[in-house]
Order: structure tokens, then sequence, then C-alpha cells
């Protein structure tokens, strides 16, 4: 019974990402043929509020983790816990992403064709940030599966690590420092 109300509550968060998916890039085709001049800003606008979505769940990702790690195996609170973290990967993390790089390769390249030393570092540190979106991931994988070994502590190791790589990302994008 529980299993069946969280899996229609999935699948309701999924299609409505889907549905707030399909109105922004609607929205945003729009804005692309009618004001081609405007479309700059909002471009990078919907970028930032993307990485800041996308950021949050990282962040907040491992943080459940840890709590999830003292969580019995099979207890109402371990599947509770499934649930948020498939629903925080699939209905904000994983579309936020998708945004930030459509977004991000979009300015790069109408605005800085794909120039400039700390645009490629960046993407570089980009490219790390979505090396540990693809591990944690994996990892609400395996706990969705009780397979989870990795003690607590490695998770709040784990945790600090999309900060460090956003601290980089955001100072090399505003203080374009080469
Ligand atoms: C591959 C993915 C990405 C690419 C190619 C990319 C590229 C860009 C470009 C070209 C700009 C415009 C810069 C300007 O107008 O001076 C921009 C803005 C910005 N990006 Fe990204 N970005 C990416 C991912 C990210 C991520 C992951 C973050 C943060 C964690 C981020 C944070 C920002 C911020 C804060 C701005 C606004 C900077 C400003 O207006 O001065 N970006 N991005």
């Amino acid at each position: 019974m529980t299993d069946m109300s969280n899996e229609n509550s999935t699948g309701q968060a999924m299609k409505r990402m889907v549905i707030g998916i399909v109105v922004l890039i609607v929205l945003t085709a729009l804005l692309f043929f009618v004001a081609p001049a405007s479309f700059y800003p909002w471009a990078k606008a919907i970028h930032v509020i993307a990485v800041i979505s996308w950021m949050a769940g990282m962040l907040y990702l491992p943080r459940l983790f840890v709590y999830h790690v003292d969580a019995e195996k099979g207890s109402v609170q371990s599947e509770t816990f499934k649930v948020m973290e498939r629903r925080l990967l699939r209905g904000i993390i994983n579309p936020a992403m998708i945004l930030t790089w459509v977004f991000g390769l979009w300015l790069a390249w109408k605005v800085f064709g794909f120039q400039g030393g700390w645009l490629h570092a960046k993407i570089f540190v980009v490219l790390l940030l979505s090396g540990v979106h693809g591990y944690l991931a994996g990892a609400v994988r395996k706990f969705a599966e009780d397979r989870n070994e990795r003690p607590a502590r490695h998770w709040r190791i784990v945790n600090e690590i999309p900060t460090l790589l956003m601290i980089v990302i955001v100072v090399l994008v505003i203080v374009k420092p080469f």
C-alpha cells in the first residue's frame, strides 16, 4: 500500500516535472523568435536559476544519505528516505543539470565563441561536478536496493565536494582571472 502510494506520487512528480520543462522550452522558444535581442539576459537568468536548483539538490542529497545510513533497512524511515532521494534526483537535480548545460553552452557559444581560459577551466570543473552528479545518482540506486555500504562519514565528506567545485566555478565566471 505504502509502495503503491509512493509510486503514484512519484509518477505525479514526474508528470509535473515534464510539464514544467515543456512549458519552459515553449516559453524560451517563443522568446527566442519574438524578441531575439533580449534573449541573452533571459538565457543567463534561466542558466543561473538552473544552477541554483542543481546546487541545492547536490548539497541536500548527500545530507539525506548521512541520515539514511542510520535508518534500519526495511523500516518506514528508510523507505521514506528512498522516496525523498528518488524525487530529489529525478524531479530537481537531473532536469536542473540539463538546463544548466544547455543554457551554459549556448552562452559560451553565442557570447564568447568558446574562447577564454576561464571558460575552458569552468567547463572542465563543471565536468567534474557532473561526475559527482553521476556518482550520487548511482548512490540513490544503491540505497534504493539497500546495497549502500558506505558509512555516514563518507557521505559527510562527499557533501563538501560540490561546495568546493561551486566556489571555483563562480570565481572563474565572475572574476575571469585568466
Ligand atoms: C558546462 C556548463 C556551463 C557553461 C558552458 C557555462 C557558461 C557560462 C557563460 C558563458 C556565462 C556568461 C558569462 C558572462 O556573461 O560573463 C555563464 C554565466 C554564469 N554561470 Fe555558467 N556555465 C556552466 C555551468 C555553470 C555552473 C555549474 C555554475 C555554478 C555552479 C555556473 C554559474 C554561473 C553564474 C553565477 C553565471 C552568471 C555570471 C555573470 O553574470 O557574471 N555556471 N555561464
